[in-house]
């Protein structure tokens, strides 16, 4: 039976269905730094769609290398069998990654990257007889998608209250800390004894027991978490020294949002896995991709007996399109140099940012890279209401920034201008004049 309303039958992600289908806002098209809603409004992109368009949208070269490549070969299975773009673009990668992460594993989407992540550090430890490690941990506040890996080692109340996620699971405590490091540009100087804990949990259950630890170098789902000076390092310090496999979850970080092709390589500190998506394709066809050291690649294929060493994969790892939209993607990325623009635009951009300290309901702004996050004072009893209310008043006076929490957080495609930057703070500054 065909309803009437067109907006039924679509039961949207991470959206509140009733409230959206009450007063639904739709895009329409997109160019560089623009988007169009359905009835024609301009709307300046301050979050690259979702974290993910960080060479702007419908770049003619990734759309030429989509159309391209689905007329020559709309598919090709990776199992068993493969495809040259498979190989190249895992060539490309691993030449942006850190010194010795330079094997790739394909996925699709960012959860399934994490999930990848997790399975392979469960891998190697068995296959170095350390088959008792089978403990994850993660960290408070840290999203990794939604898959029961991610969920599991994620610290988002809400994607844990509802389902029992992995066993064997255990948090650090997150590193945001407001009372001593509000308005902080770049690395907040208080907190790496924050990674201490992992000796705590170390004590806790037992290094023999603890396969891997999960975390964002800098989390953005939940705000826009900027790592304390030093905290990486002495986690992977920590993890060194008990025999921890370290990933990075660089879902958003990769792919020059703080510059440089990950976060890892711009900070200097290297884990054993890092996981990615998003960038990658410039999210013109979703992919994802998992980089490993090759000492943990060598260790679980190199021992295994005849036949499948890792038993995972999917059906699209690899996929043709998402290849070539990925190597034509990473191509704009060297070709504009855009890896340098958090540099080159970082300090205007924080100190835009920052300029709006004093402004209504403003307890934080916090900044790295090209990236800020902006913490609202929560409206008694309605948490996240004011920031919701800021996201639709921005979309309704054409700007795009999203909405976590009471954190408006913002993550402009790479090819921005002075005056895009001008734009955006200057709009987020007159409406919350006007919220209250
Ligand atoms: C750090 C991190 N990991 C994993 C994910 C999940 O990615 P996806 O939505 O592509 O599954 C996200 C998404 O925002 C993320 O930010």
């Amino acid at each position: 039976m065909r309803e009437n309303d067109p907006l039924a039958a679509f039961w949207m992600p991470f959206t509140a269905n009733r409230a959206y289908k009450a007063l639904p806002r739709q895009l329409a098209a997109a160019k560089d730094m623009l988007y169009w809603d359905v009835a024609g409004n301009r709307i300046l992109d301050g979050t690259s769609g979702l974290w993910c368009s960080n060479a702007g949208h419908c770049r003619a070269p990734i759309v030429e290398a989509i159309s391209k490549t689905a007329a020559t070969m709309d598919f090709g299975p990776t199992f068993q069998l493969g495809h040259p773009l498979a190989f190249e673009l895992a060539t490309r990668v691993a030449e942006l990654m850190p010194d010795g992460l330079d094997r790739i594993f394909f996925t699709n989407s960012g959860s399934e990257s994490v999930d990848t992540a997790l399975k392979i550090a469960l891998a190697v430890q068995r296959s170095r007889g350390q088959g008792t490690r089978t403990r994850l941990i993660g960290r408070e506040r840290g999203y990794h998608g939604t898959g029961f890996g991610g969920i599991s080692v994620g610290g988002i109340v809400n994607n844990r209250r509802w389902w029992q996620g992995l066993p064997g699971v255990d948090h650090l405590p997150h590193t945001h800390d407001l009372a001593r490091n509000a308005f902080t540009k770049d690395f907040p100087a208080h907190g790496v004894e924050l990674a201490d804990d992992l000796e705590r949990l170390v004590t806790l259950h037992g290094a023999e027991t603890i396969a891997a630890v999960i975390v964002e170098p800098m989390a953005g789902s939940t705000g826009v978490l900027i790592p304390p000076v030093g905290y990486l390092q002495r986690l992977r310090d920590i993890c060194t020294k008990h025999g921890i496999i370290l990933i990075f979850d660089e879902v958003i970080t990769a792919y020059g949002r703080v510059g440089g092709a990950t976060a890892a390589g711009t900070w200097g500190v290297t884990p054993d896995i890092i996981t990615m998506a998003k960038g990658l394709t410039n999210a013109a066809v979703p992919m994802g991709a998992v980089a490993v050291s090759r000492t943990i690649h060598d260790d679980v294929v190199n021992n295994a007996a005849d036949g499948i060493e890792l038993f995972h994969g999917y059906t699209y790892s690899g996929h043709p399109v998402a290849c070539a939209a990925g190597l034509a993607t990473l191509d704009l990325y060297r070709d504009e140099g855009l890896f340098d623009k958090a540099d080159e635009l970082g300090a205007y951009w924080a100190d835009a940012a920052h300029s709006l300290r004093g402004k209504p309901h403003i307890i934080d702004i916090r900044t790295i890279g090209l990236v800020a996050g902006i913490e609202l004072e929560p409206r008694p009893g309605a948490p996240a209401k004011r920031a919701t209310e800021l996201f639709h008043a921005c979309f309704d006076n054409g700007l795009l920034v999203r909405a976590t929490g009471d954190i408006i957080a913002l993550s402009p495609p790479l090819i921005l201008e002075k005056a895009h930057i001008d734009e955006m703070f200057g709009k987020i500054g007159e409406l919350l004049e006007a919220i209250d």
